[in-house]
Order: structure tokens, then C-alpha cells, then sequence
């Protein structure tokens, strides 16, 4: 496995690597703090390419104000040993002042859908993805690239960006990985005391039960399921909702208050909600015949 940390050299890498014509390229981006998630990624690059990347970047442009730039988790020694173990054939962990040299004055900015769900109380937030990761695109030139759907507003919002700018890129969104209790992986759940972690499984078993009343016929509108959601949340008394909200997925479009739902219809059920310091996000999507995450 090579590790490289500057642009040129990985452009270099790169232009070898696809010199044979035959070959995939496959990239996986990551801010590091490697855990089961990213490893999942890692393997179905594997699978579906020849050449895997990983990129390593914790991106500042992303983190707003006061959020957790500074202290948000790295650990190299272990994310590469990950890597190594998962078969990856190049890390690229670019430094900060390799990756902007110079104040940016360019932004890749997708509108309307960026500014509900995470973009509403992160501004500036998705500016930031789209940014970093359309950089990544430009240096890595990769065929595919793998995204986590636990983060499922920001693989909407990087497939709209690839469709709107022609990038020659084809996203794979990738189920979302659960502990044992239904915790969603986060590098961030390392932030969760044992009662916070504890109290937190009220999101996957939240969206659970609302899956089952759905599918049961038990709920059958948008403000039923939202009521439902709200409900079980706030029983956890640590819990603290930054939202609860159901959307058309992909197109993450609001649902009429009285929608039923209806065969055929694509809808996510999204959570953010904070436990002490540490805010989580989970999602599930929903189909009246059809479950679409079987790991909830
Ligand atoms: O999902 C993440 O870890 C980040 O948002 C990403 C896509 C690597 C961009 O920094």
C-alpha cells in the first residue's frame, strides 16, 4: 500500500495507474478515525474496481464556527493499518496547506437541497463537501467513488453536484453499518459518555419502529410518522432534537403534513439530535412494500 501526500505525486500514481485503460479506479473519501463503516466502503471498492484510494483529509472548509475541527478524532497509525488490512492500494493524506495553499476564493455550491436537514443548522456546511470532494475528483480522477448512506443528504447532494457539472464519476451509495445494539457508526460516537451511548440506540430503535407501524398499516401519513418518531425520541431524557423529518429521497422534497404514503413512493426518515456535546445523525428509508435498510 502506498501512502502519498501530495497532489502531484498522486497525479503521477494516478496517470500510471490508468494508463492501462482496463483499469477502475475506485475512491473512497475519508476525514480518518477509520472504523467498520469505512471499512465496508473500502470493500465494495474492492470489489467493483482495480485500483482502490483512500483519501485521508480532515477538511476545515466543512466545519462551521465552534464545531469540532480542532478536536474532531485522528489516529494515522491505525487508519492505515486498516487500510493495509482491507487490501487498499493508495492512501492519500493530504496536508491542509497542500490541499489550500492559499485562502480558496472557489466554491462548489449545490443549492436548495443544502440548506434543509444538516445544511439548516450547519451553514456553509455542504459548501464545504462539495468543494473538498470535487477537488478530490480533479485529483484522483476516479471512476467511481464510494459513499456511506448514513450520511444520506450528502450523498444527494455530491449526486447532484456530479450530475449538474457532467463528472465523469459514478456514485455508489453504500448501506449504512450498525454496532450489534443498532448504534450507526460515526468517528463522532467516540465523543458519547456510556450513558449518552446508551440512550442514543432510541434513534436506530426509533426509525425501527416506525419502519414496522408503516409497513403494519399502523401509520400511514407524514405526520403520523413524525409524531411517532418525536415521541420515542424525547423519551430518552438526554436527548436533545435538532430534527426529525421526512422527505422525498433522493429529490429531499418536503411531504405534505396529510401525505399517505403510497406504493411506490421513495421516502427517508432523517434524525439529528444531540446527546450532551455530540450531535448524531441516522436515516432509514421508507417504502410502503419495501424496507430499504435492512440493517435498521
Ligand atoms: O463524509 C465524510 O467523511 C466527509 O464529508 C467527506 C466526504 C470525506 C468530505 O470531507
Amino acid at each position: 500500500m502506498k501512502v502519498i501526500r501530495t497532489i502531484s505525486e498522486i497525479r503521477t500514481e494516478m496517470r500510471n495507474a490508468q494508463s492501462n485503460h482496463n483499469n477502475k479506479v475506485g475512491l473512497v473519501p475519508t476525514m480518518g478515525y477509520l472504523h467498520e463503516g469505512h471499512a465496508s466502503l473500502m470493500r465494495e471498492a474492492r470489489k467493483q474496481t482495480d485500483v482502490v484510494v483512500v483519501s485521508i483529509f480532515v477538511n476545515p472548509i466543512q466545519f462551521g464556527p465552534g464545531e469540532d475541527y480542532e478536536t474532531y478524532p485522528r489516529n494515522e497509525a491505525h487508519d492505515l493499518a486498516l487500510a493495509e488490512a482491507e487490501g487498499v492500494d493508495i492512501v492519500f493524506m493530504p496536508s491542509v496547506s497542500e490541499m489550500y495553499p492559499t485562502p480558496t476564493k472557489t466554491k462548489i455550491s449545490v443549492s436548495d437541497i443544502t440548506t434543509l436537514l444538516c445544511g439548516a443548522s450547519r451553514p456553509g456546511h455542504f459548501d464545504g463537501v462539495t468543494t473538498v470532494v470535487s477537488k478530490l475528483f480533479h485529483i484522483v480522477k476516479p471512476d467511481y467513488a464510494f459513499f456511506g448512506m448514513k450520511d444520506a443528504q450528502q450523498v444527494a447532494v455530491i449526486e447532484q453536484m456530479v450530475r449538474d457539472l457532467n463528472m465523469d464519476v459514478k456514485i455508489v451509495p453504500c448501506p449504512i453499518i450498525r454496532e450489534a445494539d443498532g448504534l450507526a457508526l460515526s468517528s463522532r460516537n467516540v465523543y458519547l459518555s456510556p450513558e449518552e451511548r446508551q440512550q442514543a440506540l432510541v434513534l436506530s430503535a426509533s426509525l425501527r419502529a416506525a419502519q414496522s407501524a408503516v409497513l403494519q398499516g399502523q401509520l400511514t401519513t407524514a405526520t403520523e410518522i413524525r409524531a411517532l418518531l418525536q415521541e420515542q425520541i424525547t423519551s430518552s431524557p438526554l436527548a436533545e432534537i435538532d430534527y426529525v423529518e421526512l422527505l422525498h429521497f433522493p429529490e429531499l422534497t418536503p411531504l405534505e403534513a396529510a401525505h399517505r404514503i403510497v406504493e411506490g413512493d421513495s421516502l427517508i426518515m432523517a434524525l439529528a439530535v444531540k446527546f450532551g456535546r455530540t450531535r448524531l445523525i441516522d436515516n432509514a428509508l421508507l417504502q410502503l412494500q419495501k424496507v430499504g435498510d435492512s440493517h435498521v
